[in-house]
């Protein structure tokens, strides 16, 4: 094992998986995998269902342990931490199903994340003692109508999210986990369930909070496409094996991964497996 840093680096990867392996009993679903997200960088995991992504996923957010391997955040070792303790150290997520308060407004999701960011632990002491819950901390609406702004969510703000449109709950997801300031945002199949028009707005807001927020982004995604357009690198996992890792136009051209993915649509075998839609909701 290298030796640990800590502390910001331009080198050192924000989130970085090394020789991560899985077994569900006989099943190795993931094999020896290594992965890292560069300081500011969009990174994408591709791959046919079953290939063992959402196993990454959820082993790179804390909610599974591997078999062997390493889960490094900015050099520290975080294999053996929770999913809350790596949320304190800059790592946050959205989900397939977006995973929102009906009752809530666009905007109160936001001040939820800010008011946890902020206050953290007195969050708790208010519950107790009731002060201070409704105040807004200094500066708090400036931070919450900049993330509003920057997300092209202002006329949105005080509509709640139970009647939005799947492709605005993304972004409202997106929103929230900007609030938390956030170092990395693994994405889980962020345009699942979405049309054209709303991946399209999905991706330039991910573009935006990337290059303006300097946050790195790692997307999860069946959408090859979208993560060839917008990743300046993208990993190719296939049966748990990274068979191949690179900037989207080496991906494109290369021939195992078009066997293994790009080409499912053509493949007799790939075929039939591929027509099962993806269940998981992680
Ligand atoms: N909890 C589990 N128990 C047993 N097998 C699992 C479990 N989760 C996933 N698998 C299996 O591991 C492999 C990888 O699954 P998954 O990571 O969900 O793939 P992907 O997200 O790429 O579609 C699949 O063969 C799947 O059936
Ligand atoms: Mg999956």
């Amino acid at each position: 094992m290298s030796t640990v840093t800590t502390g910001p680096s331009t080198t050192t990867a924000r989130l970085e998986a090394s020789g991560v392996t899985v077994r569900f009993g006989g099943l190795l679903a993931l094999d020896s995998v290594d992965l890292a997200v560069p300081p500011g960088g969009v990174v994408g995991l591709v791959g046919p269902n079953g290939a063992g992504k959402s196993t990454l996923f959820a082993v790179l957010s804390g909610l599974l342990r591997p078999d062997a391997g390493r889960v490094r955040m900015g050099g520290a070792d975080v294999t053996r931490a929770s999913a809350a303790a790596r949320a304190r150290r800059g790592l946050a997520r959205t989900f397939q199903r977006p995973e929102l308060f009906s009752g809530l407004t666009v905007r109160e999701h936001v001040v939820l994340a800010d008011r946890v960011r902020h206050r953290g632990g007195r969050i708790l002491r208010d519950l107790v003692t009731g002060g201070g819950l409704r105040r807004p901390d200094a500066g708090e609406d400036e931070r919450v109508d900049a993330i509003l702004d920057s997300l092209r969510l202002a006329d949105l703000r005080d509509r709640e999210v139970s009647g939005l449109p799947l492709g605005a709950c993304r972004l409202v997801e997106v929103a929230r986990a900007l609030a938390t300031g956030p170092a990395v945002l693994l994405l889980d199949e962020p345009s699942s369930g979405l049309d054209g028009r709303e991946t399209e707005e999905l991706a330039a807001t991910l573009a935006r909070v990337n290059a303006d927020h300097g946050v790195s982004l790692l997307l999860v995604e069946h959408d090859v496409e979208l993560v060839l357009g917008m990743c300046g690198t993208v990993y190719v996992l296939d049966f748990g094996a990274m068979i191949r890792s690179g900037p989207p136009e080496e991906i494109r051209s290369d021939p195992a991964v078009r066997a293994a993915y790009l080409g499912a649509e053509t493949s007799p075998q790939r075929g039939a497996q591929d027509a099962v839609p993806d269940e998981e909701s992680r």
